[in-house]
């Protein structure tokens, strides 16, 4: 696979393939205090109290998108003109779950008394900013961030929408948002937490060697028995409850796969519990790739990474972090 490979030939039959127990150790490497600090600096950068409630094709038809954010019912649903509108998702009158009411033609109508929402402020309901950003519907939350409020969110850069297949995962652990974000920043324990999906890794620069603030691994997917995809992968996280997975190399270059944590509140017994809802914008380059190829055999690869198992076992790593911290056990506090 090396060097002339890479990009144009874009499955490689791995050589010298080696056992899961005899790859090097990452441990020396992924310094918690490293992992820490990028994490500390994503914290620091604004969000203007947007958070991700879903996918852009989940809004719409005749129900709303509710969502719990940070214990705040939100309800989001489409005017007349197609644009998201989100506001409480309490009842202005005697508070029914709006989130069961209707939406008839681009009016939330509440199914207890019929008291009919058109996006605007009315009988004490109150709208929420909402932006729809093609991919991903955020709400701007300003009494639960408290941050300065941005006129839009902090939205990745991604491949043109029409060469590009999505997909949305949406998942729920008892964690914290910075759980999620933590895990994301160590991407040292790819192959060897996730030996199924990611085998050769090698972590090239860290914010650390590189001066910027991101992470560039080697990786190869797995596709099939020796069968993988070998790409370069650079992660950031742009806004504090973001991070991304740009393919800089190999294939499906341009493509993406971002990371959103957000808070959903307490469980019953008082655990935060947070959403993470995961967008894959696969791109790729070769020639008459087109929506109706969405299921290009090689890019199944990279829309598997951000399902199933790899993220039950994410969900599980930030769950056992945030158990940890918060009985202040974690080592790498
Ligand atoms: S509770 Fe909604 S109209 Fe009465
Ligand atoms: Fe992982």
């Amino acid at each position: 696979m090396a060097g002339r490979g890479r990009g144009r030939l874009p499955l490689s039959l791995r050589r010298n393939a080696v056992a899961w127990e005899r790859q090097r150790p990452t441990w020396r490497d992924a310094k918690p205090a490293l992992i820490a600090g990028a994490l500390k600096r994503a914290q620091a950068r604004p969000s203007g109290n947007w958070y991700v409630v879903g996918a852009s094709r989940d809004v719409g038809g005749d129900r709303p998108l509710g969502r719990t954010v940070a214990g705040r019912e939100v309800v989001v649903w489409r005017d007349t003109g197609g644009r998201v509108v989100a506001g409480p998702g309490v009842c202005p009158h005697l508070g029914a779950p709006l989130r069961d009411s209707p939406v008839r033609c681009g009016t939330l109508v509440c199914h207890w008394h019929g008291l009919s929402l058109n996006g605007g402020p009315f009988a004490g309901w109150k709208p929420f900013p909402a932006y729809d950003d093609g991919v991903l519907v955020w709400v701007r939350l300003d009494a639960v961030g408290g941050e300065e409020p941005l006129d839009a969110p902090v939205v990745p850069r991604r491949p043109v929408p029409a060469r590009a297949l999505t997909a949305v995962y949406a998942g729920a652990g008892v964690c914290e948002p910075e759980d999620v974000v933590a895990n994301r920043l160590d991407p040292w324990h790819g192959a060897w937490f996730h030996p199924y999906s990611f085998v050769d890794l090698t972590v090239a620069d860290t914010p650390e060697s590189a001066g910027g603030d991101s992470f560039a691994v080697d990786v190869s997917f797995k596709v099939a028995g020796r069968l993988v995809v070998p790409v370069r992968a650079v992660f950031t996280a742009p806004e504090p409850r973001t991070v991304v997975m740009h393919i800089t190399e190999g294939e499906g270059v341009g493509s993406v796969v971002e990371t959103h944590a957000t808070p959903l509140g307490p469980d019953a017994s008082g655990r935060p519990r947070t959403a993470v809802i995961e967008a894959v914008v696969a791109a790729s380059d070769r020639r008459g790739f087109a929506l109706a190829r969405a299921a290009a055999p090689l890019l199944r690869p990279l829309v598997r990474a951000a399902s199933g198992r790899l993220w039950r076992d994410d969900l599980a790593y930030a769950e056992r972090r945030w158990e940890l911290r918060s009985t202040g056990r974690f080592p790498g506090a």
